[in-house]
């Protein structure tokens, strides 16, 4: 195989982010507008092994066996070669390019990881499934985020929209009635472990009181798959208000996700929330179409760095 490509999309979670981590459900969709591709070229008369790595988004310039054993990449490229039983990939140059914003929630190392498990498996001569790309995604989210719940690299493999239960297989659904969301960023640099583990300890000093948090988080996440496939959007509006509630107890909310939160609603979005990991990363709010823009702007004049408005479905 000379020349292949894979691509996989960025993502959000709609609904249901920390209680996933301790068995609830929750929802996420991928955000197909933006998308990690990876391009591998077989580099013929080159000594077999060889692999160069090439992504000049993040600066890098490599070959496999000058990075760190524990690096995203590297993890990913050897779980293919295990997963395959291969000991030596013929020589090749793996490039990889994204339009997915870095470290913003929308997954964008997730992305990456599917996209060049797909096309390393691929150029080796065996398209791996689905589950199998995801499973193995799982084990270089394992690095970033140290206990993730699976549902990143579940969304982003499967592209498409997914109800997700921690150890179960995931469901995939439609959504009826395509919708539109606003998705703000804080430009808040807030990485998911310290707030998963920071909930983890709240959870341990006061288990009762965060049990029914994310019993009341299972439950809108349930109602809003039904909404969703019903093409509700404003009884999902309030389901996004009423999620966002029980996050903001459970304190993983932030003065630029509340400024955002408030500013989409007061522009009109039927609802709006935090999404990933909180502390700071994206909101997301739902709107009609010709709300989108408004609900963009008025998010930009509370502090959005960016904003991406997005069709669902
Ligand atoms: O920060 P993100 O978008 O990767 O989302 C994290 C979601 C959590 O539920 C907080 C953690 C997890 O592993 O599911």
């Amino acid at each position: 195989m000379s020349t292949v490509t894979a691509s996989a999309p960025g993502k959000v979670i709609l609904f249901g982010e920390h209680a996933v981590v301790y068995g609830r459900p929750a929802v996420a969709v991928p955000v197909t507008q933006v998308q990690a591709q990876v391009e591998v070229k077989a580099r013929p008369g080159y000594p077999d092994g060889e692999v160069i790595i090439l992504a000049p988004d993040i600066g890098l310039e490599s070959s496999l066996a000058d990075l760190p054993s524990d690096h995203p990449l590297v993890v990913a490229l050897h779980a293919v070669l295990a997963a395959l039983d291969v000991q030596i990939p013929p020589a090749c140059q793996v490039q990889i390019n994204s339009t997915i914003p870095l470290a913003s929630g929308l997954g964008s190392g997730t992305a990456v990881s599917v996209a060049l498990i797909r096309a390393f498996s691929r150029f080796l001569g065996n398209d791996l499934s689905v589950e199998q790309v995801s499973a193995l995604a799982f084990e270089v989210e394992k690095i970033h985020h140290g206990t993730p719940s699976g549902v990143d690299n579940t969304v982003v493999a499967y592209a498409l929209p997914v109800y997700f239960i921690k150890g179960q297989p995931p469901q995939t659904f439609q959504v009826s009635r395509p919708f539109t969301l606003v998705i703000g960023d804080t430009g808040v640099a807030s990485p998911t472990a310290i707030s998963v583990a920071e909930v983890r300890r709240a959870w341990q000093d006061t288990p009762a009181i965060y049990e029914s948090y994310f019993d009341a988080i299972g439950g809108i996440v349930d109602s809003a798959r039904q909404a969703i496939e019903a093409g509700a959007e404003e009884v999902l509006g309030l389901l996004m208000d009423t999620n966002h509630g029980v996050l903001q107890k459970m304190d993983v909310s932030s003065p630029q996700l509340e400024a955002l939160v408030k500013a989409a609603r007061q522009a009109g979005a039927w609802g709006a929330k935090l999404s990933g990991g909180g502390r700071g990363g994206n909101m997301i709010a739902l709107v009609s179409p010709d709300r989108a823009d408004k609900v963009a702007m008025a998010l930009r004049r509370a502090g959005a760095t960016r904003t991406i408005i997005t069709q669902i479905g």
